[in-house]
């Protein structure tokens, strides 16, 4: 990988986030979620930047983003797709909808597709069990009441470049609205 940096404005944005915390390891989070925005991962040469802009131990960034789901330590395809096959979403047919994307990606559960577009992981309740089966697209906004058809759609949505919208709140949108708030 070519060496990493930061520009000049995520290294403003990153002071920015530094200034609201009381020490600059309790940044680590948000300047990590600043590093994948960015790389779409935190591959370990990532975290090293993390770790050589905010002065701390690699190990301890290390630490925070392997604790974290929500972190990618190895590279993902750009459309991440999390189905929930926990039990409010399996007795919808969680399964189901986690089949039929393998079978339509032509992957299993963990693998990204040759193109780079997709990858789809099997994840644990996401907290959205009233709108079961539901996947999280990419850390970022829910996809609710799937059925098949609702799946091909947004294969097809996401292959053109169209997002869906938000059907309930994630946690990026709900940082976002937080931080409005608090400005
Ligand atoms: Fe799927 Fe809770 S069981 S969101």
């Amino acid at each position: 990988m070519a060496e990493l940096s930061f520009t000049e404005e995520e290294l403003q944005e990153i002071e920015r986030i530094k200034a609201k915390f009381p020490t600059v390891k309790a940044a680590t989070l948000r300047v990590l979620w600043v590093a994948q925005n960015k790389y779409g991962h935190v591959e370990p040469e990532v975290q090293s930047l993390v770790a050589e802009t905010l002065d701390l131990p690699k190990s301890h960034v290390a630490g925070v983003a392997s604790f974290y789901t929500q972190y990618y330590k190895e590279k993902k395809g750009k459309f991440v797709l999390d189905v929930c096959t926990c039990l409010s979403c399996q007795l919808c047919g969680g399964y189901d909808i986690l089949h039929h994307l393998e079978e339509k990606l032509d992957i299993e559960a963990g693998e990204t597709t040759d193109d780079g577009l997709f990858t789809v992981n099997e994840v644990e309740c996401l907290g959205a069990c009233g709108y079961a089966p539901m996947l999280q697209l990419t850390n970022d906004v829910y996809v609710n009441n799937l059925t098949k058809e609702k799946v091909d759609t947004l294969i097809e949505n996401l292959k053109n470049g169209k997002k869906p919208e938000f059907e309930s709140m994630a946690m990026p949108e709900l940082e976002k609205r937080n931080q409005a708030a608090s400005e």
